[in-house]
């Protein structure tokens, strides 16, 4: 075995691969590019899915890279075991449609045994059970022993969707004294003793994201080894973190914390921990990740925290995460150079982070450590979801950490609802939003604002004034709102009826995501919005990215409003005027004088005068003239609204010419199309249009036709039978209504007849009670008047259940059974009281209801005593 530093081996690598016709390229970043199935980078193939599939062409059919991957599903295993990351770096050979099996596991073998010269007898491998020819090659071919080419059913490897395929691994033995000590210690086994060093994976399928397997129609080579796991051979080390890729940060982190490394297995888990999230922030941050709440920043966040966290279990009180970039900087020198160049912005981030959550660290530490002390008391084990909120909102405990230091006694977080105080949070936040959104002006006094810029094609700007909740502040950090003022702004701001811009702002260290653009009473633009990552302060020079999407689309909608005024004038008349306007990117409200309903016909029309403005395909003129020149050319101004002596009027041809100071398209072909969608009033005498445009519209008319092809399947016909099919279904359910009818009328006279079995006489007073089908009160009171009317003297008592929980009551009498003592209102009383109700009535009539239909024969034997009393 040759021993080699972690440089040595990846160039090694790099070289053997270059020597058999592969095009070595760089890491590529750990953000994935154009693949939202993928969060972060996390094998050496990932960058490469559109080359095995197909679907892109490979700037050469061979390549060889070392890639920067990260990966956070064992994040907890990290520092206990001896190979687990969440950074590492690996190595691999890829074939796109070129040599296959033969190739990759010559060559693996030739590089592992001849170049790195680890001996034969040390190694294992691996295949697919039903891969002959991966086994036949590594038996007839390379000469391994058949018993140590062990089939293995989870020699498949996959990463989401896309390309996949079965492997084979290789593995070395670093002997009994590196094992479990288990008589099945064997390939596979948890402990340390055979490690994989190289995966070989035969890229033959694509999975589609339903999990099917499409065959492709190259096959590629994927493979993938371990730079730590196979430094770590070659330098002899226990664990990777003992090699030189990371025992430099070890090293810091002992002398920081002036505990020795080897002096106790809880003190070199936590170092060992700084170690591997020290490269991976570092790594992270230089790639563009920022940290924040949500996505790839999170897996930021948690892992600086959690780093920091460990810090603390060392006895580290200061800040310290900040330096240890420094060492991997000069770890990684060789490799990234690019990490020295991004020193210090690096550098910047974790302090901020750092110092952000080291100011509330100890407190959460202690609160939570009450909250264990107070599980244990109570002989419990599930800390509440509430507790651990505060421990999120209060402290900036990611939960996952909170849930970790939970489990280090036997504890757990009820996640569900911490979720569920989360969603509560947001919901919150929601609503102060709105309510801030009024009330937030801070005070700008000192604003100059004669040098402020409005001009559509700014990018770049400065911060100059910027507050949260109304009070000015110097910066702020993510997940938290704000309002920015700069020195130059490309955002529309709100006015003229049209919407603020929305859009992006990108500052050295954060990402702010800007929700609307508003003007101050004195016309100087601000922006509203929360930051999504790191941090903005005042100073920052910052690029600014309108939504140009959005802002096209409202663009269409105000133009389409102007044109749409124009119509209504040709349409219904002159004395049409425009009462209010909201343009915005998803449809547009037009308010008018109108004074009775516009009709059908009329807004088809007023819907085609507008369209066949679009399909002229006339362009936009936009002109900045005196007012008086407005006048002259006819422009309609808004009554009420204010102008300045110079005025812009928005012209399309002779069509329409309107005062307005928004944004427009530059030719009403960009339109598309213009869709009126409702018409109705507002107040009296002012009337409302909504209307949609561009893929809006079209937007609405396939969801229209959406709904009209499943009511269609719904009443199985199809949409162009839908009108005559619903004729004949409501033809048919008025015929089964009458026979249901005339049905029901037959079953009560046969159940009145029954009834009449059931009859008794108590001192001369007929007396019928009985459960009759039809449950509501209606049906039930037609059949007790049946009863009563074939009475001489007589009462009768009917109940009838109506679905689970309900039941309802009527009792009639005759005349002479009330002059006996029969009191209606009073039997029903008792009756519905044993079926849990209530009611009363008359002494001849009297209804109730009660909510247990099981107890309905009890309940008629209940009135049938009480009869019995009443006429004793
Ligand atoms: N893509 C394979 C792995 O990550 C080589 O193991």
């Amino acid at each position: 075995m040759i021993y080699m530093s972690g440089n040595q081996l990846r160039q090694k690598f790099l070289d053997f691969f270059a020597s058999k016709n592969h095009l070595i390229l760089p890491s590529y970043s750990l953000v994935p590019e154009n693949d939202p199935t993928l969060l972060m980078i996390g094998a050496g193939m990932a960058p490469f899915k559109p080359f095995f599939t197909g679907k892109l062409k490979p700037p050469h059919p061979r390549i060889s890279t070392s890639q920067k991957c990260v990966r956070t599903g064992d994040i907890e295993n990290v520092g206990r075991t001896a190979r687990h990351h969440t950074f590492f770096e690996m190595l691999g050979n890829f074939s796109f449609g070129d040599y296959f099996k033969r190739e990759a596991i010559t060559w693996a073998w030739e590089f592992i045994t001849v170049h790195l010269e680890i001996p034969v007898e040390k190694l294992w491998v691996t295949t697919y059970p039903t891969d002959d020819e991966a086994f036949e090659i590594w038996e007839k071919e390379i000469g391994v022993s058949p018993s140590r080419i062990i089939k293995m059913e989870d020699n498949f490897w996959e990463i989401g969707p896309g390309p996949c395929g079965p492997c084979s691994e290789i593995y070395v033995d670093l002997g009994e004294e590196r094992g479990c000590g288990s008589p099945d210690c064997a390939i596979g086994c948890d402990c340390d003793r055979y490690l994989e060093i190289w995966n070989l994976v035969f890229t033959q399928f694509d999975r589609d994201e339903e999990g099917n397997y499409k065959p492709l129609e190259k096959k590629n080579i994927d493979t993938g080894a371990g730079l730590e796991r196979i430094a770590s051979v070659l330098q002899n080390k226990k664990s990777n973190f003992e090699t030189d890729l990371l025992f430099p940060i070890i090293e810091y982190a002992a002398s920081i914390s002036g505990v020795g490394y080897g002096n106790s297995s809880n003190s070199d888990v936590s170092m060992k921990v700084i170690a591997d999230h020290a490269r991976s922030m570092t790594v992270m941050i230089s790639d563009g990740i920022l940290p924040s709440n949500e996505g790839r920043g999170y897996v930021l966040r948690r892992i600086i925290r959690r780093a920091i966290r460990h810090g603390r279990l060392l006895g580290i009180e200061k800040t310290f995460l900040v330096n240890a970039v420094d060492v991997v900087v000069n770890m990684f020198a060789e490799p990234y150079p690019e990490l020295q160049q991004k020193k210090e912005y690096i550098r910047k981030v974790v302090q901020l982070e750092e110092e952000r959550f080291q100011a509330t660290l100890a407190q959460g530490i202690e609160l939570l450590n009450k909250h264990i002390k107070e599980l244990e008391q109570n002989n419990q084990k599930i800390l509440s979801g509430a507790s651990a909120f505060k421990l999120y909102d209060t402290f900036g405990f990611p939960w996952e950490l909170t849930a970790e230091i939970l489990s280090e006694y036997g504890m757990e977080l009820d996640k569900l609802s911490f979720d569920q105080a989360m969603n509560e949070q947001r919901e919150r936040a929601r609503a102060a939003r709105q309510e801030n959104e009024r009330v937030s002006i801070p005070d700008l006094t000192g604003l100059e604002t004669e040098n402020l810029v409005y001009n559509t094609k700014t990018e770049k700007a400065s911060v100059i004034r910027m507050w949260k909740g109304g009070q000015l502040v110097d910066e702020a950090h993510d997940g938290e709102e704000a309002s920015v003022i700069f020195d130059a702004t490309a955002f529309y701001a709100e006015g003229g009826g049209q919407v603020g811009d929305s859009g992006l702002v990108e500052g050295p260290l954060g990402k702010m995501s800007i929700t609307s653009a508003k003007k101050l009473p004195n016309g100087t633009i601000y922006h509203i919005g929360y930051i999504e990552e790191g941090i903005i302060k005042v100073g920052d020079t910052v690029k600014l990215a309108v939504d140009t999407g959005r802002r096209i689309a409202t663009a269409r909608n105000h133009t389409a409003t102007h044109l749409l005024h124009s119509a209504m004038k040709n349409v219904l008349g002159s004395h049409v005027n425009q009462a209010g306007s909201s343009v915005g990117p998803d449809r547009l409200r037009f308010d008018f004088s109108h004074f009775t309903p516009v009709t059908d016909e009329q807004l088809l029309e007023i819907e085609e005068y507008v369209n066949n403005i679009i399909f002229e395909s006339i362009p936009v003129n936009i002109m900045e003239v005196s007012q008086d020149e407005a006048k002259k050319i006819g422009a309609t101004a808004l009554f009420g609204e204010k102008y300045g002596e110079i005025v812009r009027v928005v012209c399309v041809d002779e069509c329409s010419k309107e005062l307005c100071g928004g944004t427009h398209v530059a030719n009403t072909a960009e339109i598309g199309l213009f869709k009126i969608i409702s018409e109705s009033g507002v107040a009296s005498g002012v009337r409302r249009i909504e209307a949609v445009t561009g893929r809006g519209a079209i937007n609405y008319l396939n969801n229209r036709e959406k709904l009209l092809i499943d009511a269609a399947d719904a009443i199985k016909t199809r949409p162009e039978e839908i009108v005559s099919r619903v004729e004949s279904l409501l033809n048919n359910v008025k015929e089964l209504e009458l026979s249901l009818n005339e049905s029901n009328a037959k079953l009560a006279k046969i159940e009145v007849q029954k009834l009449f079995d059931t009859l008794q006489v108590v001192n001369g007073v007929q007396v019928i009670t009985g459960v009759v089908s039809s449950g509501d009160m209606d049906s039930l009171r037609a059949a007790a008047d049946l009863v009563r009317d074939k009475f001489e003297c007589g009462v009768v008592v009917l109940a009838a259940a109506s679905g689970s929980d309900k039941v309802n009551f009527v009792a009639m009498a005759t005349k002479q059974a009330v002059a006996k003592g029969i009191h209606s209102g009073n039997i029903v009383k008792e009756a519905a009281k044993v079926a849990g109700g209530g009611g009363g009535g008359r002494p001849d009539m009297a209804q109730a209801g009660g909510k247990n239909p099981s107890a309905i024969n009890q309940a008629l034997s209940a009135a049938f005593d009480v009869i019995t009393n009443q006429i004793k």
